[in-house]
């Protein structure tokens, strides 16, 4: 039995699809919840499905490592980065080697790097005039969204979108592949 740990900042739209995947799996369970934001909605949805959550602060999470006994407290052995906006650091690309990968809300390396996160991204694709744009799930390494690509998805994008419809069309992509693509590199 595998233990994840979901890292979130936001909403965890993502995170409540993985969860609800692996409810009832014999293969992995969620075993934890890390957000650095104390109201982030995901901390709600951990709440709401009986799972531990942690907060974390910025100067413990890159001062210290003190979060490797909290994540070994709860046995995990794959972390998840489901919207986690802060980069994250060498002692924890370390400890889980190609055992954290992110999703990416388009197809790196288009639009990554700091500061491209949610509808940043999407309003940089309408930007750039794009005809496609889609997802990427990656590996984690000390760079953002500079890790091996694992699998993207694309979907079209057309003159009439929105940043907002890009981004409709786009999470439907993440929820269809996101759960699917964990459960296979475990
Ligand atoms: C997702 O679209 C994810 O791809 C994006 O944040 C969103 C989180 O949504 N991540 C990034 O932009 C990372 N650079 P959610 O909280 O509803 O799952």
């Amino acid at each position: 039995m595998h233990h994840i740990a979901i890292f979130a900042s936001g909403t965890g739209s993502n995170a409540r699809k993985i969860i609800e995947y692996f409810r009832g799996s014999r293969a992995a369970r969620i075993a934890l919840v890390v957000s650095n934001k104390q109201d982030a909605g995901v901390l709600d949805i951990a709440r709401a499905n009986g799972i531990p959550a942690l907060v974390i602060h910025r100067n413990a999470f890159y001062s210290t490592e003190d979060l490797l006994r909290g994540l070994a407290s709860h046995a995990v052995d794959f972390i998840v980065l489901a919207g986690f906006l802060w980069l994250i650091p060498p002692y924890l690309v370390r400890a889980f080697p190609r055992r954290i990968v992110n999703i990416h809300p388009a197809l790196l390396p288009k639009f990554g790097g700091k500061g491209m996160y949610g509808m940043h991204v999407h309003e940089a694709v309408k930007a750039a005039g794009e005809a496609q744009t889609g997802i990427t799930i990656h590996y984690v390494n000390e760079h953002y969204d500079a890790g091996d690509i694992i699998f993207q998805a694309a979907c079209p994008v057309g003159p009439e979108d929105t940043p907002g419809s890009i981004a409709a069309r786009v999470q439907q992509l993440e929820h269809r592949h996101f759960p699917e693509i964990i459960a296979r590199l475990l």
